[in-house]
């Protein structure tokens, strides 16, 4: 059977070095980690913390640019799996994109052609990670500032064929699918539909901002009440291994975090009540016909 892990935060460097961390983690089924924050012995006692309390872990690099086609970034990654070698690693991901070019530090997660010899690049890469690491690997879809003209897939079904043809995991990052479904255009309940959701095992769940009616992906604010829609949808669907709600600008007290944490907690134990996830499903697609 496969294990749930329930729902969990992420634990930027911020939190990390707030007091009352220990406690907070002794609350929490799984936490998520960005290793590049904890690269260079950075915050040591916090990863041996989290090792003592046995909390699993999943590392979630922003660097690892997968999406760079015939560059594989092997220094970055040995210092990444330093990290996960640290604590109690369950899961490894990163974000189905590209932020190097040609060894060049992009400095943002940039949205890829979606083309077969795009596809070619990150399926490589993708087996390099997955050859040198013992957990499940996973793709988290990102916010799209742009697409690429002329692409010869959609999204869903490039990230369809990369979990088909490597066999990895994907987070359904649904503040990002809400975020580009705003500034796109397009339905996010048919998005979610058009995933291959045999492969989502994690969730990620946040809060963005608006400017100039653009959303964006700030992780500065509380989850929308279009997102936990999504999350209802999706959670009747399917139950993911694991839950996180990330947080790393405007971070509030812990409470608050904790909140967000048993929010979704709700509805997931809502969708697993027999007969109950099914009428979650109508409600939804009724809303979507309207
Ligand atoms: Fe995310």
């Amino acid at each position: 059977m496969v294990k749930q892990y329930g729902v969990g935060l992420e634990l930027p460097f911020e939190i990390a070095q707030r007091d009352g961390v220990v406690d907070l983690v002794g609350q929490l089924p799984i936490v998520e980690l960005i290793p590049e924050s904890f690269f260079f012995g950075k915050k040591d006692e916090f990863l041996e913390m989290l090792k003592k309390s046995e909390v699993p872990v999943v590392i979630h690099s922003v660097e690892m640019s997968i999406g760079s086609s015939g560059e594989f970034h092997q220094k970055h990654f040995n210092q990444i799996k330093q990290v996960m070698d640290q604590v109690n690693t369950v899961f490894y991901s990163d974000h189905l994109c590209f932020t190097k070019f040609d060894g060049i530090e992009i400095g943002q997660l940039t949205t890829l052609p979606w083309t077969k010899q795009i596809m070619d690049g990150v399926c490589d890469n993708i087996s390099k990670i997955q050859d040198q690491t013992q957990v499940p690997f996973l793709i988290e879809n990102i916010t799209n500032r742009f697409v690429v003209p002329d692409s010869a897939y959609s999204e869903t079904e490039f990230i369809n064929r990369i979990l088909e043809k490597t066999g990895c995991k994907m987070i359904m990052d649904l503040a990002n699918t809400y975020i580009n479904s705003v500034n796109f255009g397009f339905d996010p309940y048919k998005w979610i539909d058009e995933i291959n959701l045999d492969f989502v095992e994690g969730v990620h769940l946040a809060g963005g901002d608006e400017e100039d009616g653009v959303l964006y992906d700030s992780h500065g604010s509380n989850i929308p009440a279009p997102v936990w829609d999504l999350y209802a949808y999706l959670a009747a669907k399917k139950t993911p291994q694991f839950t996180i709600v990330e947080r790393d600008q405007n971070i509030p007290t812990f409470e608050e975090l904790m909140h967000e944490v048993k929010v979704a907690n709700g509805i997931l134990e809502k969708s697993a009540m027999p007969g109950l996830s099914e009428s979650i499903g109508q409600v939804r697609r009724e809303a979507r016909s309207l």
